[in-house]
């Protein structure tokens, strides 16, 4: 049996279509319901719901055998699993973003609001600019409205929460996508298992 934390939400259904269509079927999800938890002895996988940014963390303790998360929650939090494939899906990039009439000034320290404090801290520490951290979890477009930050840096994928929001992205400095992963010990002992899933997976991204 195999332990898959899939991300709640919009990414972790197409995932899940993906893994249907590879034969780890568990119909049940589609179920409207409030379960967390789904189980398929036939298919031999058991499908965990958890919060998107929380997967690694299932995944790296060994609650979750395997998992999908995006590249930025790899990047920014670096958790010890193995990265397996890129889904090429849930696509977006890690921007820099600021109101549109916004001129920078070179001469004090950038205020950055962003949830990736490690990306933004190594973005703009290969750019030799000083910044100061604005830590927020969420509806980060706000920041700069308010005054509250000069910047953010956050993920951009159509682009229509900062139009909408009349922000602009000043640069785009790293491309995100959905990765399946696998926890290390997890990949020693069901190796069969986890290289199977992999493998079509890989062939379902060929063919996409
Ligand atoms: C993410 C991101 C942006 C938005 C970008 O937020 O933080 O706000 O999506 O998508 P877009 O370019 O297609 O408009 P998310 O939906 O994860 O919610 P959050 O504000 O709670 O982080």
């Amino acid at each position: 049996m195999l332990n898959i934390a899939l991300p709640k939400g919009r990414l972790g259904d197409k995932v899940y279509g993906m893994l249907e269509k590879a034969g780890y079927d568990c119909r049940e999800i589609y179920e409207d319901n409030r379960k967390l938890v789904f189980e398929n002895p036939v298919s031999g996988v058991k499908y965990l719901l958890v919060k998107p940014s929380d997967v690694a963390i299932y995944v790296e303790r060994g609650a979750a055998d395997v998992g999908v998360v995006g590249k930025d929650i790899l990047l920014e939090y670096e958790p010890d699993v193995y990265e397996l494939v890129d889904l090429k899906i849930g696509k977006c990039r890690m921007s820099v973003a600021a109101p549109n009439d916004y001129i920078e000034d070179m001469d004090s320290t950038l205020r950055v609001a962003t949830k990736f404090v490690k990306i933004a801290r190594d973005y703009y520490s290969s750019q030799n600019r000083d910044i100061e951290i604005i830590k927020l979890n969420g509806s980060i477009e706000l920041a700069p409205i308010l005054g509250l930050s000069d910047v953010i840096v956050d993920i951009v994928e159509t682009g229509s929460t900062l139009r909408e929001n009349n922000l602009k992205v000043l640069t785009s400095f790293c491309d995100i996508s959905a990765r399946f992963i696998a926890n290390k010990s997890s990949f020693k002992f069901k190796n069969a298992a986890i290289e199977d899933m992999a493998d079509k997976l890989r062939q379902m991204v060929a063919n996409q």
